[in-house]
């Protein structure tokens, strides 16, 4: 099971999010095939164009049926015509392509960019199929005069299927060079003349002029996005590159327009939000203010800082924190696989100064996870611990407010959450931080989590009956007794048995004297080697 499956909330729904992890809320709302996060920039437009696209299909498949019918009885003449196998398997052809289409954005299993690529294809056979039908029964000796509808199909599909200028100005000509192609089979199929060249180049000229245009507006249009994505950016905040997706939301890393500087900008989901009720959107919403002013109040060196916090004009929560030049500790195991021990002191040591602080102010963390622990290159120093993500923090002394986890309710991360946070219990307090960083030390130290659970329900289980294998018998790592026995400590299931608090757990690991401490040396050297970018100080 990964490392990181969230069950916040308590009773109904269950809904899964990217990653395997799984949301489970107190109003009953269908389970969703995992929503996709949108990403902000580009993505927003991609998904805008294949929804788009989606429609555009169903209207050709509706249009082709109705027109055919309606153009029967107004002109019974042209049923025969409309009877011919060349007709209808084109028609049949297209109406097909377009309910396939349709089916495959509606199914959401096709990526946005995908979708579109596959639009221009439509683009091209459509073009195709709309002429065969209109060269279906031989034209008399006329001049041409008027023009192909294959003219409106070009600037339709391009109007409607973003993509690329280049992209969407060769659909636009090889849709046009379907013109004189489809008229040259209609004819050998329905064994006519074709016209002479000067008329097949006067029937295809049209098309090709629309498609001339094409390049032009599609660049306008492609610019126009970009502008349009550039105004969802958030606040003051253009967002640049997507770090990382979470149970909540997103992590961005982002700039200030005007000051330049950098950031990572933490977003709820905007369709997690969407599909709720208001009543739990408001609890959403009161919980992540939460989150942004209880980070706010903290003043830890080893608590991530807090520059910014707003609401989008979408509806999207945001903060904007510090943006960190590392690697959380989820990453640091799977990349580089478990750490010595004098390492895992250092790190857990410095989780213990945060959490400190924000037990003093009456916080729990309540979410302490490898994947909230980030080890960052910070200034000269190397290996310098902040804590992420207080966004399940209970305030626990202020009178009046709003409880925003309710009795019942269960919030956490099955891997590394206390027995008694499993249970539900109403008065679950900082020991449960306690337990997560002793479960955060198993990680390190192993490599492994502390129960070996194919579900999140079945870990969730083992954290309230199954007891702890000592690390030393999980790695071939040496693991020294009295480190052992500290991590063991904190796995306790019953809180009174754990030490009671931060200070206290990072008093017994100052004890453990006889393990090799891990030196500032020693963390320069491991950047150097394996982060040597960001041990220049570059962000990554
Ligand atoms: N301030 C930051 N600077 C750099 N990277 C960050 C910052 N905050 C978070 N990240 C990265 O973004 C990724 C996503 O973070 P996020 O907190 O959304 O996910 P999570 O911790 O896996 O889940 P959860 O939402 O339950 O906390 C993490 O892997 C983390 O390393
Ligand atoms: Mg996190």
């Amino acid at each position: 099971m990964p490392a990181t499956e969230v069950l916040t909330s308590s009773t109904s729904a269950t809904q899964s999010l990217p990653g395997g992890r799984i949301l489970r809320c107190q109003v009953n709302r269908p389970a969703s095939g995992g929503p996709r996060t949108k990403a902000r920039v580009g993505d927003d437009v991609a998904e805008q164009g294949a929804r788009r696209l989606g429609t555009l299909a169903v209207l050709t498949a509706v249009s082709v049926v109705g027109a055919s019918i309606v153009k029967d009885l107004l002109q019974p003449e042209l049923a025969a015509a409309h009877e011919t196998p060349l007709f209808r398997l084109n028609a049949l052809f297209l109406v097909l392509a377009s309910v396939g289409l349709a089916a495959l954005q509606r199914s959401g299993s096709v990526r946005p960019q995908t979708l579109l690529d596959l639009g221009l294809v439509f683009e091209i056979a459509g073009a195709f199929t709309l002429a065969v039908m209109e060269n279906v029964i031989p034209r008399p000796g006329d001049p041409i005069q008027g023009s192909t509808f294959v003219s409106a199909w070009i600037a339709l599909c391009s109007l409607v299927i973003p993509n690329t200028p280049w992209k969407s100005g060769a659909a636009a000509f090889v849709s046009a060079a379907m013109v004189p192609g489809a008229h040259l089979f209609a004819a050998h199929i329905a064994g006519y003349a074709p016209f002479p060249w000067n008329r097949l180049a006067s029937y295809s000229l049209f098309p090709l002029f629309v498609a001339g245009w094409i390049p032009f507006i599609s660049t306008r249009l492609h610019e126009m996005q970009k502008e349009l994505s550039r105004t969802q950016d958030l606040g003051s905040y253009r967002l640049e590159r997507l770090l990382g997706r979470g149970g909540m939301g997103e992590v961005w890393r982002a700039r200030h327009r005007l000051l330049r500087r950098e950031a990572a900008v933490k977003l709820v989901i905007p369709d997690l939000l969407s599909r709720m009720g208001s009543g739990e959107r408001q609890h959403m919403q009161l919980r992540f203010e939460q989150e942004a002013h209880a980070i706010a109040t903290l003043s830890s060196p080893h608590t991530v800082s807090l520059y910014d916090f707003g609401v989008s004009d979408e509806g999207s929560l945001y903060y904007v924190m510090e943006l960190l030049n590392g690697m959380d500790a989820e990453r640091l195991v799977t990349h580089y696989g478990s750490q010595p021990a004098g390492r895992v002191i250092s790190l857990i040591r410095q989780a213990c100064e945060s959490l400190e602080e924000a037990h003093d102010l009456g916080m729990v963390h309540r979410d302490v996870k490898p994947s909230n622990v980030f080890i960052c290159r910070l200034g000269k120093r190397a290996d310098f611990v902040k804590l992420l993500d207080f966004g399940l923090v209970k305030a626990l002394q202020s009178p009046g407010q709003v409880r925003l986890t309710t009795q019942g309710e269960t919030s956490g991360t099955p891997a590394f959450m206390a027995p008694e946070q499993v249970r539900s219990e109403f008065d679950v307090d900082a020991r449960v931080d306690i337990y997560g960083l002793g479960c955060v030390a198993y990680y390190l130290l192993t490599g492994t989590l502390v129960f070996d659970a194919s579900t999140p329900m079945a870990m969730a289980i083992a954290q309230v009956e199954q007891q702890p294998e000592p690390p030393s018998r999980r790695t071939e790592v040496p693991v020294p007794a009295s480190l052992e026995r500290v991590v063991m400590a904190c796995l306790e299931k019953k809180p009174e048995h754990r030490p009671q608090s931060a200070a206290e757990l990072a008093g017994l690991l100052d004890r453990c004297t006889d393990i090799p401490p891990w030196t500032p040396a020693d963390a320069n050297r491991w950047w150097n080697l394996h982060r040597p970018a960001a041990a220049a100080g570059t962000a990554e």
